[in-house]
């Protein structure tokens, strides 16, 4: 092939999930080809010089909404800045939500999310489709999409009262078919009539601030809705998934479940990892809200780390972001009722940096970031390695596994996907595990006007990106080589081995046999 399509990436450490070793990476025609040491690469190849960095899998972020249609309004990061983003960030792949209103037909919004993201995105991408009402027509469009356009995962909600939530005996159905099909079952886990309520009750007390999002949705209101979800799951032998968890106590159901032997995956995001809710007590309107999101951050600060140590111990499995951002002047449809703001975060861009450095590098909660800043600066003056403040929570492996490999494992694209080996794309970073940088709004990729990790400074930076096969992002002079459309969906088959070999082999468990006896012969 073209010298152009050759890539050699030289003297670098290549990171998987399972282990590291030193070697360099062959690539042609978007496809890894060789991993080893003294590689035969031909003359003309393009060089990646990796010396002193680690070379991993491209991140895979499971959760993005780019140019969502929600609550009056659009995310602001639309498919070809939010990928943008991602790509600076060091994520080469996004699983983002095609995500209609009821009464709409999958199919058609399938398309249209198609059509939205196929000319703009920067690398791949693929989707999950919401389901947001039930009908024979709802069934038989998530055969087609299972069976014909690459979907394997439908999230449905318990939240959005009469937008997106459905009741107990909807999602019944839905994970049936889910089950039926061989899908992957997603679920949005809080009590939505509850939070109705309790909206209208903090209202009603005079708290009409961001606040009041906080406090009309405490955790018991996301933990309940986990275990419910999952018990009808369970029920059913279906599959089930925990997006965006929040929350302590909605891990710990995860955790019990999964110690019940329930196939049960939980994905915290980098906003769960990387921050609180103490912010929504912010005496600035637009910090605060700049923070509502659904399920909401927690106020007790010890939740990162708690959700950090689930993420290292293999109780939480990927990392999503739940990317879906509004501007200071779309959060203010909810200036007078927190009900009201666009509920979203920023994500996409800063997830890597702030695994690694809540997750690898820094122990004591975020908040404390300025004191981590004094303690560097302090290591730096008496000429101690850069890295003496590492937590150890994770190590580099791990840290692939739940940005990347687990991703790939669960949604059914490993190792396509997620894994530095001969015959995987070629999606890949070079991380700096040396450099610093400090997350800020004023210099992020994201077309939003405000970023929640503003501040942190992160040990750990992704310094190239390489996506199908080429350098796509160079960080030292902060250059782009990428176009919209330069990315593709990425089809996803059902009845993913990695989710599915359990629940087969359970099926007889779930279809149990009567007793034969003789009728009742007494009175
Ligand atoms: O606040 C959130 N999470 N916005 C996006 C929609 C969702 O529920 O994931
Ligand atoms: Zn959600
Ligand atoms: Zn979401």
């Amino acid at each position: 092939g073209a010298s152009h399509n050759r890539l050699h990436i030289k003297g670098g450490r290549v990171v998987n999930a399972d282990c590291s070793v030193d070697a360099d990476v062959y690539i042609e025609n978007g496809l890894i080809v060789k991993v080893g040491k003294n590689l035969d690469v031909p003359g003309g190849t393009r060089v990646v010089d990796a010396s002193g960095k680690l070379v991993m899998p491209g991140g895979i972020d499971t959760h993005t909404h780019m140019q969502l249609p929600f609550m009056g309004t659009f995310a602001v990061d639309d498919f070809y800045v939010g990928t943008k983003a991602a790509i600076a960030g060091g994520t080469t792949m996004i699983i983002d939500f095609v995500l209609d209103q009821k009464g709409v037909s999958l199919i058609e919004a399938y398309d249209k999310w198609r059509g939205w993201a196929d000319p703009k995105v920067c690398c791949d991408y693929s989707f999950h489709i919401a389901v947001t009402w039930w009908s024979p027509q709802v069934k038989s469009e998530m055969a087609e999409l299972a069976k014909n356009r690459g979907i394997n995962s439908f999230k449905m909600f318990m939240a959005y009262k009469d937008v997106f939530m459905l009741d107990d005996s909807e999602l019944y159905e839905v994970y049936k078919n889910c089950r039926e099909l061989g899908a992957l079952a997603m679920m949005h886990a809080e009590n939505g009539h509850v939070i109705q309520h309790e909206q209208e009750r903090m209202l009603n007390l005079g708290i009409t601030g961001p606040e009041g999002h906080a406090l009309c949705r405490p955790e018991d209101v996301e933990a309940e809705a986990t275990g419910r979800a999952i018990m009808i799951a369970n029920r059913l032998n279906c599959p089930m998934y925990i997006v965006h968890v929040m929350s302590k106590s909605s891990a710990d159901v995860i955790v019990q479940a999964r110690k019940q032997g329930n196939v049960v995956f939980g994905e915290p995001i980098a906003a769960s990892l990387g921050t609180d809710g103490t912010n929504y007590w912010h005496k600035c309107w637009r910090h605060a809200a700049g923070h509502v999101m659904g399920p909401p951050l927690r106020p007790d600060p010890t939740t990162p780390g708690y959700l950090m140590d689930l993420l290292a111990n293999g109780d939480l499995e990927c990392t999503g972001t739940d990317n879906c951002t509004f501007n200071a002047s779309q959060k203010a449809l909810g200036k007078d009722n927190f009900a009201k703001i666009p509920n979203g975060v920023n994500g996409v861009e800063d997830r890597m940096s702030v695994i690694w450095e809540v997750g690898v590098i820094c122990n004591p909660p975020i908040y404390l970031h300025l004191y981590y800043q004094y303690i560097s600066i302090c290591i730096k003056l008496l000429n101690l390695p850069a890295r003496g403040v590492a937590s150890g929570k994770m190590d580099e492996n791990r840290f692939v596994a739940v940005t990347s490999t687990n991703a790939a494992k669960v949604f059914n694209i490993y190792p396509q996907k997620g894994v530095i080996a001969p015959g995987s794309d070629a999606d890949i970073i070079i991380w700096d595990a040396e450099a610093t940088r400090t997350i800020s709004a004023k210099t992020h990729h994201q077309a939003v006007d405000f970023n929640i990790f503003e501040g942190l400074v992160c040990h750990g930076v992704n310094s190239c990106t390489i996506s199908r096969g080429k350098v796509v992002y160079e960080a030292e002079d902060n250059k782009f080589t990428v176009s919209g459309g330069d990315g593709k969906f990425v089809p996803r088959k059902p009845f993913c081995k990695y989710v599915y070999n359990r629940i087969n082999k359970r099926k007889e468990n779930y279809d149990p046999s009567k007793v034969e006896r003789e009728p009742f012969q007494g009175d």
